[in-house]
């Protein structure tokens, strides 16, 4: 039985890739297996919070007792989040949401009649700082996936998206982040950093949270 430290608060969460279509056989996404996501999600809901996990698709079941809306694309998971987040006092963006999406869906097959093929991308929304922005955002917390310099973008995310607090963790090395049981995080907020060294991410989502929570009454 855990310490129920996060009764009373309301935990948004999103977790997954998300699938950027091409045309009706074919999209564009990234390795993210959703284990991150869930791991915190099912953490929140045994600290005693009300959880809701916006997931993209992944092979991994919805936590049982939380709230679960699956979506597909960037634009369907920055819907489902704009539409939740005033009910909840915390955001927490494990999601690996694709920054761009193709200009223009084919409505029908694309064929190999050329040698080459050129796609036009737009941006997608970005979630986060889209909840960070709003008059009163929840406590708002990041990931940052990087393969270099991780402490350099993580605290220029921080400060750039007006987020309380930031995870980063770097997906160059293969044993930690993307689609492992593992990683290792380092977590950074204004005035402060703190290192979870490599574990199992059902443990690092729990000290993620304990470490979000200390914070929460100071932001
Ligand atoms: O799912 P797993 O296999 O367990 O892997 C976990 C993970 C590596 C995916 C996870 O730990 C992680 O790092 N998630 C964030 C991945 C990512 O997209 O990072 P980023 O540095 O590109 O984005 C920074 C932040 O902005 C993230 O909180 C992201 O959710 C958010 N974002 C990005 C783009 C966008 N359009 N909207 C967003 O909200």
């Amino acid at each position: 039985n855990q310490p129920q430290i996060l009764a009373g608060k309301s935990i948004l969460i999103t977790a997954g890739p998300t699938q950027e279509a091409i045309d009706p056989v074919r999209y564009l996404s990234n390795h993210s297996s959703g284990k991150m996501g869930y791991a915190l999600a099912i953490a929140a809901q045994k600290l005693g919070a009300t959880v809701t996990l916006v997931s993209g698709p992944t092979r991994l079941n919805p936590p049982a007792g939380c709230e679960f809306i699956g979506v597909k694309s960037a634009q369907q998971m920055y819907d489902a989040v704009m539409q939740q987040v005033d009910k909840h006092n915390v955001f927490i963006g494990c999601a690996a949401v694709a920054d761009y999406r193709v200009d223009e869906v084919m409505s029908q097959k694309i064929k190999k009649d050329n040698d080459k093929l050129s796609l036009t991308f737009v941006k997608n929304p970005d979630i986060l700082a889209s909840v960070a922005a709003l008059p009163k955002p929840p406590f708002t917390v990041g990931f940052a996936a990087e393969t270099h310099d991780l402490s350099h973008y993580a605290q220029d995310k921080l400060k750039r998206k007006k987020l309380n607090m930031i995870a980063a963790n770097d997906v160059s090395d293969t044993s930690i982040g993307f689609n492992s049981d593992h990683n290792a995080l380092s977590i950074f907020w204004p005035g402060g950093q703190q290192r979870l060294a490599k574990n199992n991410k059902d443990m690092l989502a729990y000290q993620l949270l304990t470490l979000m929570n200390q914070h929460y009454d100071n932001a």
